[in-house]
């Protein structure tokens, strides 16, 4: 049994007074957080302030947006997978159709990535998905199996495992159109089929799928009811404890 896992992306957006208040009324408003693992992305300046908030509190890490592959040295303005392991951060968001658009980040910059977050420990969240030009010609599986064959290239059955992968149709993302629960569905669907031609049986059932784009409370519960749907990226809902709380708990529910 895959155990889901919701994140919240929450971009170039919360300083840290507004971190630590989101995660006092998230904490209020969640109520106990089993069989569900939580993950909040803040920006790199608002990490160690969400850290201090969280606590103890259990089933919730931190994730990073971005990384550099380098270990360390002269790349100005860059953080690397160790630094992020120094604030005790889990989890690193790769991929993102953003990071992709604008700042032209390619399969392979992001397979450099996801390789160097797993030497330090660090598990990658890597998003893929087409755009809806891609999709009105047909291409959506072409372009799954380009992103994932890419950004996942030479990885381990053991670190695939320790992937998730987050798919986010770019046309769904911040537009207030989601996927219909079987259009993502059938897209996970392919994901998991080709992670078992890339790897084996078992990776591909252990490996958690994500869905993204226009995730609210309204829809959470249905699109995470799919078979092949383990979890969400939840970007613009994110910003606001109580519509996190309620998708976090619409994964609770079978
Ligand atoms: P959205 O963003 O929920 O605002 O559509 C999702 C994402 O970009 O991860």
């Amino acid at each position: 049994m895959r155990k889901k896992i919701i994140a919240a992306n929450w971009k170039m957006n919360m300083t840290q007074a507004e971190s630590e208040r989101f995660v006092e009324t998230f904490l209020r408003d969640c109520g106990e957080i089993i069989d569900v693992e939580v993950v909040i992305v803040p920006p790199f300046t608002s990490i160690a302030k969400v850290m201090e908030a969280l606590g103890r509190a259990q089933n919730i890490k931190v994730g990073a947006q971005n990384m550099y592959w380098e270990k360390s040295g002269a790349f100005t303005g860059e953080i690397s997978a160790a630094l992020l392991r120094d604030l005790f951060v889990h989890y690193v968001v790769l991929g993102h159709s953003e990071r992709r658009t604008l700042f032209g980040e390619t399969d392979e910059m992001v397979n450099r990535k996801v390789r160097a977050a797993h030497e330090a420990t660090l598990r990658p969240i890597v998003c893929i998905g087409e755009t809806l030009e891609q999709r009105d010609k047909g291409n959506v599986e072409k372009i799954l199996s380009i992103q994932l064959r890419g950004s996942l290239a030479g990885l381990t059955p053991k670190e695939l495992q320790e992937t998730v992968i987050a798919y986010e149709p770019v046309w769904a993302i911040g537009t207030g159109r989601n996927a219909t629960p079987q259009q993502a569905q059938e897209a996970h669907a392919f994901i998991r089929k080709t992670l078992r031609e890339m790897a084996d049986d078992t990776t591909a059932e252990r490996v958690r799928i994500q869905y993204g784009g226009s995730v609210k409370p309204e829809n959470a519960r249905e699109l995470m009811s799919q078979s092949d749907i383990d979890g969400a990226l939840v970007g613009g809902a994110s910003l606001d404890p109580r519509s996190f709380a309620q998708i976090v708990k619409a994964a609770r529910e079978k």
